[in-house]
């Protein structure tokens, strides 16, 4: 029996889907650039068979679980506290802490639907003021000065710090990854865009600052505060780290390539030990323009391996600025596709795009710290085939937030050793027959290792100098034999026991004619579920260079044989489709957002127990609107963050014939917006607690 249901209407699993993964085609032609519908840019002949986890305390999660909760007092529940089959067969248990609720099901609402016995409000919405003076939002007359003012487009990250000496304040960052303008502007002709909306486009880019109150209620609304700011395609950010003053990355507006405008697609991102924010640029190849028409071999390769591909882009930025012509400029791509890190408490700090962690498609950078105080990152680069990274810091982290102690954590992701992973399989190659099937030792597992690239000034890659290393590190990684993963997105380090979480998305054309086949990292041809890898450094360092890896979910409907979760009983939890950003619970249970559900219903936010008797226990806590991807979530004791992301963009959809009206019903344009989830009339009372 699934777990029981808060929604009638449960639909039959799984629905004929037409596209790759389950996004409609305007999100993938807004999101990514097509790329799925393009051949993989991976098309290295080093091998893929291999296989790849972290020891201090996440401080993401310390600080998530730590900012702005006050712990309430917890009452008795009006809810049944449910209870689960032991797989162990040795009786029934209460579910774990933080999963008492009851799962919501499948569904296609044009809502927000969460677990009975909770209440959802809106935080703020695309085009909601952030600066002070910042005009309210009208859809019919917008303005790139109104937006840049504004709450930007699409969020998807989030982190909340807490904020020192004003009293049940938080900062939030979120980043906004790309706009979606056939939905944004009433009207719009793809063909032919006014600089108007593109220089709307480039102010619903970036990221912004916002400070919110706490409310007695747990609710949280922002106000104005000197922090508060946005930071757009158009602001100056700073290159900085081995890389940074390259002749790869000089321009004509930019002879030093120190100085560079935008950040581009942020993605998933992170919270450092010292209390800044990292964000990563994903799918910045879409904003190029006529890679086609640049001849010299060399750089077509490069531009070829990171997706640029055609002549105009899909958004024509081209024509209003030469940067993103990328026959004119061909260096202004190179410097977009690095981690960003912003220190939301100093409104002047210039943001910096960390060169040392390499240029990809960036998923997300989480940390951890080894014992004498190095940090180290985990990174995903989103694309199928492609590969799962780490970095090392050279130099420790100082404690305390003294302004030495703060100039010198702001260099410490400026200098390190940056690696990427090899995966290996402990079972015969013969029994990993694309099915899913477990092998016959019971598990997808084995060993891996973490392969230098470049630290500092050298290059380890035969070939490639260190600069060329970190600007071109797809290529790098190629040529040393990292493994082609099915989409590496978010990760996550466990906050007690170290083991690194990578949500691996999908990948459709796993095994297809000419692609790298199933191994055991990446079990299923075709692979349109996704699956989530739990690695463990060896001696829970998280700076060795080789590791222990098993899979924890294969993804899907559990009904489907391919499907596996950590040996849970499979008609006792939810379907599952698509994992994509994780966050951790103060109980030490995982939650999953899905981007892109191939089984037909909204995307969702699960909550999954990583240990203990319900292992693998996956339980849906709510479901987004139509359209929509669940992004940024923060688990928190009293209450849940999630970022709404494009709502209603589904085949078809304009703003005067909306897939989605949501947040704020008939008759309005859909905002993508970031929403707050607290018990209902229970401002005090945990979540997934009795
Ligand atoms: Fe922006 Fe890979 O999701
Ligand atoms: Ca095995
Ligand atoms: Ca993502």
């Amino acid at each position: 029996m699934p777990p029981r249901s808060s929604t009638d209407g449960q639909i039959p699993l799984p629905l004929v889907n037409t596209h790759h993964t389950g996004r409609s085609a305007l999100t993938c032609r807004y999101r990514c650039g097509d790329a799925c519908f393009h051949e993989a840019p991976n098309t290295s002949g080093n091998s893929y068979f291999g296989d790849v986890v972290a020891s201090a305390v996440s401080r993401r999660s310390l600080l998530r679980t730590t900012a702005v909760v006050s712990l309430g007092v917890a009452g008795a529940s009006a809810m049944a506290v449910p209870a689960v089959a032991d797989p162990d067969g040795r009786g029934w248990q209460r579910e774990p802490r933080g999963l008492r609720f009851d799962a919501v099901a499948p569904n296609r609402q044009d809502a927000v639907v969460t677990a009975p016995g909770y209440e959802q409000d809106v935080v703020i919405r695309w085009g909601d003021p952030v600066l002070p003076g910042a005009p309210a939002f009208d859809p019919r007359r917008q303005t790139a000065a109104a937006q840049a003012e504004q709450f930007g487009y699409n969020v998807d990250y989030l982190a909340l710090l807490d904020l020192p000496h004003e009293h049940r304040r938080a900062v939030l960052v979120a980043n906004h990854e790309y706009t979606s303008e056939q939905i944004m502007f009433a009207g719009y002709d793809a063909a032919n865009p006014t600089r108007e909306q593109v220089e709307i486009a480039w102010a619903a880019h970036g990221l912004s600052v916002v400070v919110l109150d706490e409310e007695r209620s747990g609710g949280l609304s922002p106000v104005r505060h000197r922090l508060n700011r946005r930071i757009t395609a158009t602001s100056e950010l700073e290159l900085t780290g081995p890389a940074a003053g390259s002749s790869l990355l000089k321009t004509s507006a930019d002879p030093t390539g120190r100085k560079v405008l935008g950040t581009l697609n942020n993605c998933g991102g992170g919270v450092t030990p010292w209390g800044t924010v990292l964000s990563g640029e994903e799918n910045f190849n879409q904003y190029f323009g006529n890679a086609d028409l640049v001849t010299d071999p060399t750089t077509k390769a490069r531009l070829g391996r990171y997706g640029l591909r055609g002549l105009a882009s899909e958004r024509k930025w081209e024509r209003f600025d030469k940067r993103f012509d990328v026959a004119q400029e061909p260096n202004e791509v190179n410097r977009h596709g690095w981690i960003v890190e912003i220190d939301p408490f100093d409104p002047d700090f210039v943001p910096r795009k960390r060169t040392a962690l390499g240029r990809f498609k960036h998923e997300a950078a989480e940390p951890r710290l080894t014992r004498d105080g190095r940090v180290v990152l985990y990174m995903g680069d989103d694309e199928r085939f492609d590969y799962f990274y780490k970095f090392v810091s050279k130099n420790r982290m100082k404690p305390g937030t003294s302004q030495a102690a703060r100039r010198h954590n702001l260099t410490l992701l400026d200098e390190g050793t940056l690696y990427v992973a090899r995966f290996s399989g402990n079972s015969p190659a013969a029994e990993i027959d694309g099915t899913g099937k477990l092998p016959s030792d019971g598990a997808f597992d084995g060993s891996g290792e973490w392969i230098a690239l470049a630290s500092g000034r050298t290059s380890f890659v035969p070939g490639m100098t260190a600069e060329e290393v970190y600007v071109y590190t797809r290529l790098a990684a190629d040529k040393v034999g990292a493994t082609k993963m099915d989409r590496p997105e978010d990760v996550e380090p466990h906050p007690r026991t170290g083991t690194v979480y990578i949500a691996l998305t999908n990948n459709s054309d796993r095994g297809a004619a000419g692609k790298a086949g199933p191994d055991e990292a990446n079990p299923r041809t075709r692979n349109r579920h996704g699956q989530i890898v739990e690695v463990e450094e060896t001696r829970d360092d998280p700076a060795a260079t080789s590791f222990r890896w098993r899979l924890f979910l294969v993804c899907g409907d559990p009904s489907d044989p391919s499907t596996y979760f950590a040996g849970f009983p499979k008609d006792r939890v939810s379907p599952i489709s698509c994992p994509d950003n994780l966050a951790f619970d103060a109980h030490g249970n995982l939650w999953i957002s899905t981007d892109g559900n191939a089984l037909g219903s909204n995307d969702g936010l699960f909550g999954v127990a990583v240990d203990g008797r319900s292992r693998g226990l996956v339980k849906q806590f709510l479901t987004v609107p139509i359209g929509a991807e669940t992004c940024g979530p923060i688990i928190q004791e009293r209450r849940i963050l999630v970022a709404v992301q494009h709502p209603g963009e589904v085949d078809g959809a304009t703003v005067d014939k909306p897939g989605s009206t949501w947040p704020d019903g008939p008759g309005t344009i859909a905002r993508p917006s970031v929403v707050v989830v607290t018990r209902s009339g229970r401002g005090n009372d945990r979540i997934g607690e009795e």
